[in-house]
C-alpha cells in the first residue's frame, strides 16, 4: 500500500472537508484552531507534501523560503491571495492555488447587507432594543439613506463585483464600476465601465470595493479619492482592509464627508482600528463574506479539487503560481 501524503491543514475545515482529507491524505489538523505563527507552519510542515492554509496564515517570502523541501504545493482556502508571496512560492517550485467563484455568492449577500444595514442606520436601531432604549416611535428618527435606485460603483468588476451588481439591481440601483479592463457587454448589464477612478467615484452614492489587495490596491481608498465622492456617500468593503486608508476613511466618517461605512474587513484582523467601533454610522461584521455552509464545504472542495489535480500530475484549475 502506498503511503499517502501529508498534508499540514492550517485551521479547522469544515467536518465533510476534513473527512475527504482524511480519506485521501495523510492531514495534520489543527483541532485547536490557533494560527500558527511562521515558526510553528515551517516545522509543522516538516515532511509534508501541501500546505492547505486560510487568509489567517502569512506564507510571506520568508516563510517559503524556509519550508521544507517537502512542500510541492500550497492549496489556499481562500480567494484572496494576499496572505501568499506568489514570487517567492514560484521561485521555489511551489504550485499555488486558490479559491474562486465558489465564494461569490455569499459575499456578494454580505456586501449587500453592509450596504443596506449601513444606510438605514441598522447597527444603531439593533443596539437600541438589546440596550432597552428605544423610546417612542419617531417620524424624524433614524432617519437613513434610500438605497432604491441610487447609484453604486463598484471597484474590480470580477466574480464578487458581478454578483453583487446583480443583486443591487434589485433594489433598481444604477450600476457604474471600474476595473483593470473593461468585461465583456454580456457581463455588464448595462453597468457603466469607468477606465478612470475619478471619473467613477463623484457619481457614487455607495461605493463598493471588490478588488484583490495588491501592492497597487493597498491604501487605493485615501482622502483625495474619498474628497472625490459625493458628500453623504456610503462606503463597503468587503475585500480586503488593505485597500483602505483607515486614518481617511475614520476622518471622513468623523465630519460628515461620508453617511456612514459598511466594512467586513480590516487592516490588522482581527484586532481593529478601535475608532470604528467608536462611530456610530459604522456597521461592522467580522470578516464573515464567505461564511455560510455551503460556501465553506464548496471552498474546502474547490481547494481539495485542486490539491488532488496537483498529486496526480495535472493542471489545477486555479494555479495562481
Ligand atoms: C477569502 O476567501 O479570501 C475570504 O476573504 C476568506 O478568507
Amino acid at each position: 500500500m502506498t503511503e499517502k501524503a501529508a498534508v499540514l491543514v492550517g485551521r479547522r475545515l469544515p467536518d465533510a472537508v476534513e473527512q475527504r482529507l482524511q480519506r485521501n491524505y495523510a492531514p495534520r489538523f489543527n483541532s485547536d484552531d490557533v494560527v500558527y505563527s511562521a515558526d510553528q507552519l515551517v516545522e509543522l510542515a516538516d515532511g509534508a507534501t501541501a500546505i492547505i492554509p486560510c487568509h489567517t496564515e502569512r506564507l510571506s517570502a520568508q516563510v517559503i523560503e524556509r519550508l521544507p523541501d517537502s512542500v510541492r504545493a500550497i492549496c489556499s482556502f481562500s480567494v484572496g491571495y494576499d496572505h501568499i508571496d506568489l514570487a517567492a512560492a514560484r521561485a521555489r517550485g511551489i504550485i499555488v492555488t486558490n479559491t474562486p467563484d465558489v465564494l461569490s455568492n455569499a459575499t456578494a449577500e454580505i456586501a449587500i447587507l453592509l450596504l443596506l444595514g449601513a444606510a438605514r442606520r441598522a447597527h444603531e436601531g439593533a443596539r437600541m432594543l438589546r440596550t432597552d432604549s428605544w423610546g417612542e416611535w419617531s417620524a424624524t428618527g433614524q432617519l437613513g439613506i434610500e438605497v432604491t435606485g441610487k447609484r453604486l460603483g463598484i471597484i474590480g468588476m470580477g466574480r464578487v463585483g458581478q454578483v453583487t451588481a446583480r443583486r443591487a439591481r434589485g433594489f433598481d440601483m444604477q450600476i457604474h464600476y471600474h476595473n483593470r479592463r473593461r468585461i465583456d457587454v454580456d457581463l455588464e448589464c448595462g453597468a457603466t465601465f469607468h477606465a478612470d477612478l475619478a471619473t467613477m467615484l463623484p457619481v457614487c452614492d455607495f461605493l463598493s470595493i471588490h478588488c484583490p489587495a495588491t501592492a497597487e490596491t493597498t491604501g487605493l481608498l485615501n482622502a483625495e479619492r474619498i474628497a472625490q465622492l459625493p458628500d453623504g456617500a456610503v462606503v463597503i468593503n468587503t475585500a480586503r482592509g488593505a485597500v483602505v486608508d483607515d486614518d481617511a476613511l475614520i476622518a471622513a466618517l468623523t465630519s460628515g464627508k461620508l453617511f456612514a461605512a459598511g466594512l467586513d474587513v480590516f487592516n490588522g484582523e482581527p484586532n481593529i482600528d478601535p475608532r470604528y467601533r467608536e462611530l456610530d454610522n459604522t456597521f461592522l461584521l467580522p470578516h464573515i463574506g464567505s461564511a455560510t455552509r455551503e460556501t465553506r464545504d464548496a471552498m474546502g472542495f474547490r481547494a481539495l479539487d485542486n490539491l488532488d489535480a496537483i498529486m496526480a500530475g495535472r493542471e489545477p484549475r486555479d494555479r495562481l503560481a
